[in-house]
């Protein structure tokens, strides 16, 4: 027997399975009724027809046994819930901010952040878009203004913090009207809408230098900041041996506040906050969160909820769990690729994005062809995965489709929730598909919502 000297250290998940859901995988004649039912809409699928449901990493982790038991010490009083303080505590140990305003989930502290922060006609610089967070903006009067580095927009560069800010576009924007004219920067870790991307450290610190010399806040969204936290530590030169926590507490040092939604990073699967350092920015946001969540002291959880969202937070700064969760979507991104599929690059924290256009040139955008290649990845294997195109990006201020450099679909990953069986079936059926791209045709949009359409829309086949 020879045994090789390159023997692989692989890694695998601090955890075992305690409790499992079953799923199955309906017959191809009942895919084709379900999806023709949800019009093309991976949103509008019913999940007990998905097989392996990668549509989204909001709110569908599997929790640990420790937030179980937190679920059942919930304290439920209307005010003062002790959770809310155990929650309290926690966010200013590993986020570091002063203030925690609870509110149900990401886009309810969007919503506080824009009322309490944006007058009508001002400017809300950000790295890329991301749908609900520019409607907040935009709903309260402000307009988005992308100041990403221009290497996003390029799936195939390898550039490893493809989600840094360009301060020359920051800086041209004040320049042109002046800092008084910009509400905030609204700083996005691990960005979604780019594929996942980091955000190094030395941007986040020269951001946050010349915003702090101009009197411009910098907020942060720091739904994804863990995985950012993680990417910085492999990635970036002098983080090598700090630790996740130390990493995560420097991200927020730069800034003065975050809104946060709790479904991804925090391990649970409903909640969020808005947390700032500023008292009179606090007390403005403790008067709407009234109005619009529930008291201040709960925001629209339940005091179990805000127990398990606490004990999440300090199981997702593990190392050992961030590495098996980051490494995860590597392992599902290293099997398309080795079909020869094409995805964005580096990959991503959350997810394998698809590189739509070259999947699929022959599909002009305005025939959606990222929404028609989730919709066929249904009915190849009843994976469920999400449109990150066209659809997403919506219609501009005149009414006019917007048509977005990056065409993607997005395969997200759900914390704790699937085996790296499940993600060979997944590259698999990736694969069976782009084996028949040069036969597909895009689709017709036959209902489109006012707002947010991609969650809503409908679609026919070009082909009828
Ligand atoms: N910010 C980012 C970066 C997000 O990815 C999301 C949600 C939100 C804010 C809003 O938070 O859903 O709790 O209200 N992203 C989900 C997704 C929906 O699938 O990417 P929410």
């Amino acid at each position: 027997m020879k045994i090789s000297d390159s023997i692989p250290h692989s890694w695998a998940e601090p955890w075992k399975i305690k409790a499992v859901e079953h799923i199955s995988l309906i017959s191809q004649e009942e895919r084709v009724e379900a999806l023709t039912e949800a019009g093309w809409n991976t949103f509008l699928l019913r999940s007990q027809d998905v097989y392996i449901d990668l549509l989204t990493d909001s709110g569908t982790a599997a929790m640990s046994d420790v937030q179980w038991a937190a679920m059942m010490t919930g304290d439920e009083a209307y005010a003062g819930s002790k959770d809310y303080y155990y929650l309290e505590q926690t966010v200013q140990e590993y986020y570091g901010f002063k203030h925690l305003i609870p509110t149900h989930q990401g886009r309810g502290a969007e919503h506080l952040l824009s009322q309490c922060m944006i007058r009508p006609g001002q400017y809300v610089p950000g790295n890329m878009y991301f749908t609900t967070t520019k409607f907040h903006q935009t709903y309260a009067g402000g307009t988005f203004v992308d100041i990403i580095t221009d290497e996003a927009f390029d799936p195939q560069s390898d550039f490893p913090f493809k989600g840094n800010v360009d301060l020359a576009k920051l800086q041209k924007l004040v320049d042109e009207h002046g800092a008084e004219s910009i509400a905030y920067v609204s700083l996005e870790t691990n960005v979604n809408m780019a594929g996942g991307q980091p955000v190094s450290m030395e941007n986040i610190k020269a951001l946050s230098e010349y915003c702090r010399s101009k009197k411009i806040a910098v907020m942060l969204d720091a739904t994804r900041a863990v995985e950012n936290a993680y990417f910085i530590k492999i990635r970036e030169k002098g983080y090598e041996d700090k630790s996740i926590p130390e990493i995560l507490l420097e991200i927020c040092s730069y800034t003065d506040g975050c809104t946060m939604s709790g479904k991804k990073d925090c391990l649970v699967n409903i909640g969020g906050f808005l947390a700032i350092n500023d008292d009179l920015l606090a007390e403005k946001a403790r008067g709407l969160v009234v109005c619009f969540e529930g008291l201040h002291t709960y925001g629209g959880m339940a005091g179990r909820d805000m127990n398990a969202m606490a004990v999440g937070i300090q199981e997702s700064v593990e190392y050992d769990y961030i590495r098996a969760r980051v490494e995860q979507t590597r392992y599902l991104a290293q099997r398309i690729v080795d079909f020869g599929v094409p995805v964005v690059r580096p990959f991503g924290g959350h997810a394998v994005y698809l590189d739509i256009k070259q999947i699929l040139p022959h599909v002009p955008q305005d025939h959606f062809p990222a929404q028609r290649f989730a919709g066929e990845l249904y009915l190849e294997g009843g994976i469920r995965a999400m449109e990150r195109g066209a659809v997403s990006a919506g219609r501009d201020g005149e009414g006019k489709n917007i048509f977005p450099e990056l065409e993607l679909v997005r395969l997200t990953l759900p914390r704790r929730v699937y085996t790296q069986s499940h993600l060979d079936v997944v590259s698999e059926c990736v694969a069976r598909v782009c084996a028949r791209a040069k036969e597909m045709r895009g689709l017709r949009m036959i209902f489109e919502p006012q707002e947010l359409r991609f969650f809503q829309a409908r679609f026919e086949p070009q082909e009828g």
